[in-house]
């Protein structure tokens, strides 16, 4: 990839589609919205807060990344989206639960202006769903069609200059790459012919791409991780990315384990539960759906520690998760894990993390950062794969002939160096050698 000569400004409107606005999709309109009246602060989003250091140490320069990079302000951006079900974005965050009545009153009249249109929905793909606003089509293609019309009108009618989409809407089932998603011809043949392996997702995904909108992916499953997209995004000149928003357990996991393997402690095992009540948790109930997320789950650890190249210390490693689906909980999760790890002559230990959490709380500036960053790669000429932004993601997307970087620490060097790269700032090593000459 060539650096880029240089970046346009965000001029004009931002429109931010999200196809799902349930718990994670209406949280992040809400807090937008609290954030640009200055009711909150816009914690967890380091487009918003975070800084990137310049130069040398010396050098005092540590811009906050958003007046270092020209990214859209959030005064700019204008909310969209597709649900199954008819409820606005305050109703349906009423029924997520997330906030308190409190924030979602100080919301309520721009909330109730979000209306979600309808999905492009087939529940063979999500079993534990049962909506009505629901698009009528003889084929997929047609559906694809249905929803391009829907972004081109959302565009003209709210006066946007660009577009981006990011999936908030539930896990389908699992599905592998086929012969159908291998080359556009055959993917659109496959729409047309109604092809099993084309979910919904990937329709929305077809329809974003065509339109020249960055598309992101925040849940694990298949949607624009096939040939078939990725080289459709190329030719058209759009950013895509996925797969899965990194929150909770798995952000845990990718925070610790380098930490193991950093000081080259050997792991036995780690067995991550959750228990949820949202309806994500519901709809993971389904074994097609879960084992969807679980594939995006367990794929973190090998990753990061490397069994091929560390056998001694973690070539017998027994990963396990699970998630139950528990009512009572609503959205504010509870994920524990047992990690069995070795020391020095092999004595074991073990670590129990019990993290009390709010999924949605973690998701929601995930949304807003990627609608930000893939904004910005495309002003900046980026297109295809952003693996820069694999930060944000459980399972990140890469070239074919790449493993995906799973380190947290390792994703945010990278992506901070590529914003430096972006703007023709000096990348930083670590190296620091100078400071003793
Ligand atoms: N909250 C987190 O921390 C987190 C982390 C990683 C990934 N995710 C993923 O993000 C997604 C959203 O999570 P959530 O908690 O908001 O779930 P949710 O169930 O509250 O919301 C998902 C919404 O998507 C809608 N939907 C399903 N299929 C659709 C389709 N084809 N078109 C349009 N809308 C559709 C559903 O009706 C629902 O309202 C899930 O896939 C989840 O696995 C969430």
């Amino acid at each position: 990839m060539r650096r880029p000569v240089s970046v346009a400004p965000p001029k004009g409107k931002l429109g931010v589609l999200t196809p799902g606005m349930g718990a994670v999709g209406t949280t992040f309109m809400a807090g937008v919205e609290l954030v640009r009246r200055k009711e909150s602060l816009p914690v967890g989003s380091l487009t918003q807060m975070g800084t990137v250091r310049l130069g040398k140490r010396t050098d005092n320069r540590v811009p906050k990344i958003k007046d270092f990079v020209p990214l859209a302000e959030l005064d700019n951006l204008v909310f969209g989206g597709w649900d199954v079900f008819p409820d606005d974005a305050y109703e349906a965050a009423s029924k997520a639960g997330v906030l308190d009545a409190k924030d979602l009153a100080k919301a309520q009249k721009f909330l109730k202006n979000i209306k979600p249109m309808k999905a492009a929905f087939d529940q063979t793909y999500v079993k534990n769903l049962h909506g009505t606003n629901i698009k009528k089509g003889k084929t997929k293609f047609d559906l694809a069609e249905q929803l391009r019309e829907d972004i081109r009108d959302f565009k003209k009618k709210n006066k946007l200059d660009r577009l981006v989409m990011v999936w908030c809407a539930s896990t389908e089932v699992f599905l592998k790459p086929e012969d159908v998603h291998k080359d556009l011809a055959s993917f659109e043949k496959g729409m047309k012919a109604n092809h099993p392996a084309i979910a919904p997702s990937m329709l929305y995904a077809y329809a974003a791409i065509s339109e020249g909108v960055p598309f992101a992916n925040g849940a694990p499953n298949l949607t624009v991780d096939i040939p078939a997209l990725e080289s459709f995004a190329k030719d058209q000149h759009v950013p895509i990315g996925g797969k899965d928003f990194k929150t909770g357990q798995t952000l845990m996991k990718t925070v610790l384990a380098p930490g193991f393997k950093a000081r080259m402690l050997g792991l036995n095992g780690w067995f991550s539960t959750n228990i949820l009540g949202n309806r994500d948790g519901e709809v993971l109930e389904d074994p097609g759906s879960f084992k969807t997320k679980e594939e995006s789950k367990l794929g973190a650890l090998e990753y990061i520690l490397q069994p091929n190249l560390y056998p001694d210390l973690y070539g017998k490693i027994h990963h396990k998760v699970r998630i139950n689906y528990y009512p009572p909980r609503g959205d504010n999760k509870e994920g524990w894990d047992n990690i069995d790890i070795f020391g020095w002559l092999g004595y074991p230990m073990q670590i129990k993390v019990d993290f009390l959490c709010r999924d949605s709380i973690l998701a929601a500036p995930i949304v807003l950062d990627l609608a930000l960053f893939f904004d910005l790669a495309q002003r900046a000429g980026m297109r295809g794969i952003q693996e820069w932004l694999s930060f944000y993601f459980k399972s990140p997307m890469c070239a074919k002939e790449l493993y995906p970087e799973h380190d947290l620490f390792i994703q945010l060097m990278k992506l901070k160096n590529t914003l430096r790269w972006m703007m023709g700032e000096e990348l930083i090593t670590h190296l620091g050698a100078e400071y003793y000459d």
